[in-house]
């Protein structure tokens, strides 16, 4: 579904992101692990399409289709809906509206939010004074409206407490098996996932098929993501970055 080939990226005339490649399968989940400022969120922001993030070389194919210069409400359109790490407030925006016209006038707030114990910030300002869990819940209440085919999430479970993680992971999977909005070949094809986790936690309510580790701006190596998981929380991320230098070629033969 999602093709990333030899992917370089600046952000504020700093190169962020060096030939970089992956892919995510129509169907399939896909986990990104990687330290902290190894690049994930850029590659996200990237793949969504935020004009800050200036791509210099590389391609990012939507069932192959180029979408790599393409506007950030084109790539929506095509069905690439996000949750961002850090999502900006949106002053003067109720989350109520947002909601509405994320789902095109088809959905009703008032219903999901329910899903989602989000009623009493329907009538409230998008994200402003939001705690950090609740910005994540308002996330998945958007994309639940969204309907789309591929899902990138941001760290989803990070910050949210143990009794909420649950009702989020569950909407993610229902997301990932419901209808979208993805019209014809999109709708065939299936949906899939790209899912930014330190924890593994939302691997217990959806099924990681494949991961890929990040280190400096690029992939470091890729497998199953629970084995990957386990590998990094005994010895680091330094075996990944051995790997990758014994192995240079390891992402094109995946
Ligand atoms: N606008 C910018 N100007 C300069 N550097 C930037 C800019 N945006 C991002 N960076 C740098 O790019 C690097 C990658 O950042 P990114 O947010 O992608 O990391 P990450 O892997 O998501 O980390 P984390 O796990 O902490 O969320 C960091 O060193 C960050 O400081
Ligand atoms: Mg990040």
């Amino acid at each position: 579904m999602l093709e990333i080939k030899n992917l370089t990226v600046e952000v504020g005339g700093k190169e962020i992101l060096h030939d970089l490649s992956l892919s995510v399968k129509a169907g399939y989940t896909t986990v990104l692990f990687g330290p902290n400022g190894s690049g994930k969120s850029t590659l996200l922001m990237t793949i969504m399409g935020f004009s800050e993030y200036k791509v210099k070389n590389g391609s990012i194919l939507l069932n192959g289709e180029d979408i790599t210069h393409m506007p950030v409400n084109e790539r929506a359109k095509r069905g690439i809906g996000m949750m961002m790490q850090r999502p900006p407030n949106l002053t003067g925006v109720r989350l109520k509206d947002l909601v509405r016209i994320a789902g095109k006038g088809e959905v009703d707030p008032a219903v999901l939010a329910e899903g989602l114990d989000m009623t009493r910030f329907l009538e409230r300002d998008v994200n402003v004074g939001f705690s950090g869990g609740e910005i994540k819940r308002s996330e998945i209440l958007q994309l639940e409206a969204q309907k789309p085919c591929l899902l990138l999430l941001d760290e989803p479970e990070s910050g949210v407490d143990m009794v909420s993680i649950e009702k989020l992971g569950l909407k993610v999977h229902d997301i990932l098996q419901g209808q979208s909005h993805c019209a014809g070949w999109r709708e065939k094809s299936g949906k899939a996932a790209l899912i930014i986790t330190h924890t593994g936690q939302i691997l217990d309510y959806v099924e990681g098929d494949r991961g890929y580790v990040m280190c400096d701006g690029t992939v470091a190596c890729s497998g199953n993501p629970r084995e990957l998981l386990a590998e990094i929380r005994k010895m680091g991320y330094n075996e990944c970055i051995r790997c990758k230098l014994k192995r240079p070629n390891v992402v094109e033969n995946l």
